[in-house]
């Protein structure tokens, strides 16, 4: 069985006390710290970009997964690859997607590719022997806290069984609407990662705590 890591989602966190947020994930027993660059372009809102993310990897150790919802993400990936595991670009956001993968590469980080919902698996064809991750969204990015869209397991679920049929090194990640209900179903759609933000920043308990209640879902 496939071990399923952690990536809390800072976005639903307090942004007035974001290293203390990412502190908490880390000493929660996190894998990674999930980041979502928002540019008010690719998506409506804006969040933060390569100050905020290079001040928090002063703040933890864990490693970052960027995720980049921005419009031409080429144009800014070395402050990213630097401070990342791993950097994530849209297909959406750019008619360049190799050249984007090696940029990040280029700059030391792992280099993933974002699928939207509306986004055929088609359109990451050319692209996933390059890619060291796919991120299939559960939702349409933008905002934390919305509900998964169950479609979105069943894209999974295939792009699992291409990447092992082909032999291709890339991970699957989720992002978009995991909670402790539907954590196992998205590992069994074949996901080697879960992106968290509203089901481990929330009002309801601690990070530790809303952690532990995932990683117990998901050892079933
Ligand atoms: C959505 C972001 C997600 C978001 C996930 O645009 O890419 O990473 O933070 O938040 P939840 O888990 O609350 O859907
Ligand atoms: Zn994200």
């Amino acid at each position: 069985m496939r071990t399923v890591r952690l990536a809390p989602s800072i976005l639903t966190a307090d942004f007035g006390r974001l290293a203390d947020e990412a502190r908490a994930a880390e000493a929660g027993g996190a894998d990674l710290l999930h980041l979502d660059v928002m540019d008010g372009h690719f998506v409506p809102v804006i969040t933060f970009g390569p100050a905020v993310v290079e001040a928090l990897r002063r703040a933890v150790s864990l490693p970052f997964d960027v995720h980049l919802m921005v419009a031409e993400p080429e144009r800014r990936l070395d402050a990213y690859a630097e401070a990342a595991a791993t950097v994530n670009v849209h297909v959406e956001a750019t008619a360049h997607v190799h050249r984007a993968l090696d940029l990040i590469r280029r700059g030391g980080a792992e280099a993933g590719v974002c699928l939207n919902p509306g986004t055929p698996l088609a359109a990451i064809e050319e692209s996933l022997p390059e890619a060291d991750q796919v991120t299939v969204m559960t939702v349409n990015p933008g905002w934390g806290g919305q509900r998964l869209i169950p479609s979105q397991l069943d894209k999974a679920a295939r792009l699992r069984e291409t990447i092992d049929a082909r032999g291709y090194g890339a991970r699957i990640q989720i992002d978009g609407g995991v909670t402790v209900a539907n954590a196992a179903r998205c590992a069994a759609a074949g996901a080697d990662a879960l992106v968290c933000g509203g089901s481990v920043y929330n009002e309801r308990a601690g990070v530790a705590e809303n952690l532990a209640a995932l990683r117990a879902a998901l050892d079933g």
